[in-house]
């Protein structure tokens, strides 16, 4: 099968003017996903695993290299170089991104959150309204909560949304920057039914998960980082899907 996302010799540094100090996150790392696949990333804290992930979603603008993505709307483009405009729709209709902090707009309760992302990506108002509460109550978020701001919101509960928000879109690709960090036990579980959900419909996913457990029973693949930015990938047995 086609390959969905083809990163070539990506590399991001960050130079720390303060302290006239370079840093180099990623260096010369390539890896790919074909459709359908759920890969992992591994790696030790500060190896440069988010910023991978954040050069894909554009929050980072990587410094070279190639981030091919398949989209559906634009057909094969380079996310290292696409429009700000591009990446806005991207981001709207095909590309999710859950790390576990919760990235909020001021003023906007808990259901208008997951309902804004729906209709954004043009499913009418029934429809929206019927798929928030159903996700709503999917991750058991009190219904004292659904229509309050989530500032208020404990660790947990932000999580939940956060994550809730970027699955009620079943996007193409889904980045997973270590979600269920900060979620006890039930919750985790919660995360993975909808990740399993995803993948059976077709959804592909890159993620980074704090517990190697629950990722190695979700994913086909892995890829290693290590300190030096060198990147390797292992073929991974998937012991389970269910
Ligand atoms: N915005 C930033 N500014 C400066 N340095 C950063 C920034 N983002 C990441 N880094 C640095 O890049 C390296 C990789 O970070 P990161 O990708 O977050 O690693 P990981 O997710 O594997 O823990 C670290 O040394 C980190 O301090
Ligand atoms: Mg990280």
């Amino acid at each position: 099968m086609e390959n969905l996302l083809s990163i070539e010799h990506l590399s991001k540094s960050f130079t720390l003017h303060n302290l006239d100090k370079h840093i180099s996150a990623v260096e010369d790392v390539s890896l790919h996903l074909k459709e359908g696949e759920f890969v992992g990333i591994t790696g030790k804290s500060g190896s440069g695993k988010s910023t991978v992930l954040r050069c894909i979603y554009r929050t980072y603008l990587p410094h070279s290299g190639s981030i091919w993505y398949n989209s559906e709307r634009f057909g094969r483009i380079d996310l290292a170089s696409a429009t700000e405009r591009t990446i806005i729709e991207l981001r709207k209709l095909e590309i999710g991104y859950v790390s576990q902090f919760l990235n909020v707009m001021p003023r906007t309760t808990a259901r208008e959150l997951v309902r804004n992302a729906i209709v954004e990506m043009g499913h009418d108002t029934d429809y929206a309204d019927i798929e928030t509460v159903k996700m709503l109550e999917h991750f058991e978020l009190d219904r004292s909560l659904w229509d309050s701001y989530p500032a208020t919101f404990s660790g947990g509960e932000k999580l939940r949304l956060n994550i809730a928000r970027a699955m009620v879109k079943r996007p193409r690709l889904l980045l997973l920057d270590e979600p269920t960090a900060s979620l006890d036990h039930g919750s985790k579980l919660k995360v993975k039914v909808l990740i399993e959900q995803l993948m059976k419909e077709g959804a592909t996913m890159l993620g980074i998960f704090h517990d190697l457990e629950f990722m190695q029973h979700l994913c086909d693949r892995e890829y290693q980082i290590r300190d030096g930015n060198i990147f390797t990938s292992e073929k991974k047995e998937k012991l389970t899907t269910s």
